[in-house]
């Protein structure tokens, strides 16, 4: 019986020793103290033994347990560990690899152009500031000197939020030279882009669409800064320095005087090309920031004045890279954004070139 319980310990001991992985490990467990193991199949034998050899035949067989269990537990902590150094090794990542040549994603003609635009400003000293979309009449209209009939008001441009009546979504960035100024004393210089919102679908409107607000305040600037601003800007942006632009007078309640301005291209149903052809599109809106709304933010207009702009975001993608219809910029289709989309690690700046 002794020799028995001998090599059944030496047996087991062998076992657990060359266990290969934790799920083996396991199985020797199960097979060796589980409730049909070998060591509880011997205990079960204890009654069958003459009274005075049950307690040492006992203390053995409980020895063997112990052993069979202490050896477990020292294996399965090598095991644990062989498996965790196995797992770090197999999803090691080198983070100082460059990335990979051909990344999936691709960044929307919309997220290109602003970081264009923004490089161009950012160069011209302009600082970028921004607002939310969801804002009130007051920053959307009436501190833009909107008198209270005015028809953009009406609820044919604006959405406003339902139960909310003092809130809209946004119809311009023009909210954002509002925030700007009662933020702080002038001068400023700044450049806001952002979504904007309005009632209205076709091939060059969509009811969220994307702006880069312009605001330049100081002592002196003047129409000629504005006109000389924008044509350097077209010309950066374009890369090229042909750009036919047309500036119409205009109206906005918060510029005096106001003009739009026009970029000359040829259009058709697939194609749009700038510098060509003998149609218009309209890029922007701008002008003098009139005196009622600097006096709304108390900014003394008889001490400083400068002007204000709105860019169509989307307008310039369009035409700087020949996308004729604006309503598929948000479509979400993968194969246009595929054709349409600009790899997302070349960042714009105006000294390696704007897009690549
Ligand atoms: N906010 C005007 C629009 O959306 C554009 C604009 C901005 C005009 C700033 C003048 C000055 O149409």
């Amino acid at each position: 019986m002794a020799d028995r319980l001998d090599s059944l310990r030496h047996e087991l001991l062998e076992a657990v020793d060359h266990a290969p992985d934790l799920k083996t490990l396991d199985e020797v467990r199960v097979q060796a103290l589980g409730k049909k193991g070998r060591v509880t199949e011997v205990m079960k034998t204890l009654g069958s033994l003459p009274a005075e050899e049950r307690k040492p035949f006992g203390q053995r067989v409980n020895a063997v347990k112990a052993a069979v269990e202490e050896a477990i537990a020292a294996r399965r902590e090598v095991l644990e560990a062989a498996e965790l150094e196995a797992k770090l090794e197999a999803e090691r990542l080198d983070v100082t690899l460059p990335p990979r040549p051909h990344p999936i994603g691709r960044l929307h003609p919309v997220t290109q152009v602003t970081e264009e635009i923004t490089a161009i400003f950012a160069d011209m000293g302009f600082a970028v500031a921004e607002g939310p979309d969801v804002d009130d009449d007051f920053h959307n209209f009436t501190a833009l000197n909107f008198p209270p009939e005015h028809p953009a008001r009406e609820m044919h441009d604006t959405f406003f939020i339902e139960g909310h009546p003092e809130l809209v979504l946004r119809t311009h960035t023009s909210t954002v030279q509002i925030r700007t100024m009662m933020a702080g004393p002038p001068p400023y210089r700044i450049i806001a882009p952002g979504r904007t919102f309005r009632c209205d679908s076709d091939a060059t409107h969509s009811p969220m669409f994307h702006q880069v607000e312009g605001l330049v305040i100081d002592r002196s600037t003047h129409m000629g800064h504005l006109k000389g601003c924008l044509q350097d800007f077209c010309e950066a942006f374009f890369e090229r320095d042909d750009v036919p632009l047309r500036f119409r007078p205009s109206f906005f309640p918060f510029t005096e005087p106001s003009a739009e301005v026009d970029i000359g291209c040829r259009r058709s149903k697939d194609e749009l090309i700038i510098g060509e052809g003998s149609d218009w599109m309209e890029i922007l809106g701008c002008g003098m920031v009139h005196p009622a709304v600097l006096e709304n933010v108390g900014v003394d207009p008889d001490a400083w004045q400068g002007f204000a702009f709105g860019l169509g975001i989307d307008r310039m993608a369009m035409l700087k890279y020949g996308i004729p219809d604006l309503r598929t910029f948000f479509e979400a289709d993968l194969r246009w954004l595929k054709h349409y989309g600009f790899a997302a690690l070349d960042f714009p700046t105006t000294f390696a070139g704007l897009a690549r």
